[in-house]
């Protein structure tokens, strides 16, 4: 028996990398999986998927395009019966610094990845709550794919630490409009060696087959797949980075202390008057890079 037995599942971005490796795992643990990607690699999975006896399809499409989130749905219901996790993925980069980059650098990105995240989105949230009305109650689940650029800011990403920043505030609306109808979401930021990451050199397969994988991407999967299982209910708005061999909960954005008068404007001056008192002799540099250590 699966952990995810009767369960159906539409991954987008999953025919290579990370992905591919949630879809495979998604499968193994019973899920019959719709597997998104712009290209012939989604069939490469499929095919992978089924030849260990999974239940999969494929779906070809941008999920930067409006119509691809209704198109996954009916893909799940033609195919599947029904819909019950989606898993947003996709993802490309376009790294420039600020003052170097360029309008379609910048659009094409949050175009996959934010836009891209809410198209699809949008469209489980439809299906689901027309379901929810229906008196047709079961778990739903949202995992989205943010990463460390867009949890602490990344130099030359400005396109891609915005949208992943944005994914993480998505994910947390979509939270508060979906809990009442049996929706959890939440958010990864994966670290793992991937087409979109083999130029990092400190990513490189081990020399020897004996020695752990640490950006392997398939360590990724595991806790993907487990927010998806019943276990994990009760957890709902929240984000992890996942790789190597462990899962880091993150949370950010808390008040950390205020000043404030008595039902009465602020002036410059006492702002000047009050500012020890608000930041209270801690560091108001650029917050540290706090990401942790895999190996
Ligand atoms: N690998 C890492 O260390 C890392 C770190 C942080 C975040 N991420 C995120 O993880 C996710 C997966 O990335 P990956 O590392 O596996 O990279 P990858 O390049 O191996 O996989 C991304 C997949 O998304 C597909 N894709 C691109 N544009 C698409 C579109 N418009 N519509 C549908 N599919 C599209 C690609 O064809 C590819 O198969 C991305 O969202 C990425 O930003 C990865």
């Amino acid at each position: 028996m699966g952990r995810l037995d009767n369960k159906v599942a539409v991954i987008t971005g999953a025919g290579s990398g990370v992905g591919r490796e949630h879809a495979l795992l998604l499968a193994s643990e019973g899920a019959q999986v719709v597997v998104n990607d712009i290209g012939g690699a989604a069939d490469d999975t499929v095919a992978s998927i089924n030849a260990n006896g999974g239940k999969a399809v494929s779906h070809i499409g941008s999920v930067s395009d409006w119509n691809t989130g209704d198109d996954l749905v009916t893909t799940a219901l033609d195919n599947f019966g029904d819909l019950h996790i989606l898993i947003n993925n996709a993802g490309i980069l376009r790294d420039a610094m600020s003052f170097s980059m360029s309008e379609q650098e910048f659009d094409e990105v949050i175009a996959v990845h934010l836009k891209g995240h809410f198209v699809c989105a949008r469209a489980a949230a439809i299906y689901w709550r027309n379901q929810s009305k229906a008196g047709k109650d079961s778990a739903r689940r949202m995992i989205h794919t943010t990463s460390e650029s867009g949890l602490f800011g990344g130099p030359a990403q400005s396109n891609y630490a915005s949208a992943k920043g944005g994914i993480l505030t998505l994910s947390l609306t979509l939270g508060r409009e979906l809990a009442k109808y049996g929706v959890t979401t939440n958010v990864v930021a994966p670290r793992a060696r991937t087409g979109l990451t083999d130029y990092i050199q400190s990513m490189a397969a081990p020399e020897s087959k004996d020695q752990f994988d640490v950006y392997d991407p398939a360590n990724v999967s595991p806790f993907v797949v487990w927010l998806c299982t019943d276990e994990a209910k009760d957890v709902n708005g929240q984000a992890f980075i996942v790789g190597g061999s462990g899962v880091w909960w993150m949370r950010s954005w808390s008040h950390i202390n205020h000043i404030k008068l008595n039902a009465q404007k602020l002036s410059i001056n006492q702002i000047d008057e009050l500012k020890d008192e608000l930041f209270n002799g801690e560091d108001t540099g650029i917050p540290a890079f706090a990401a942790p250590k895999f190996g």
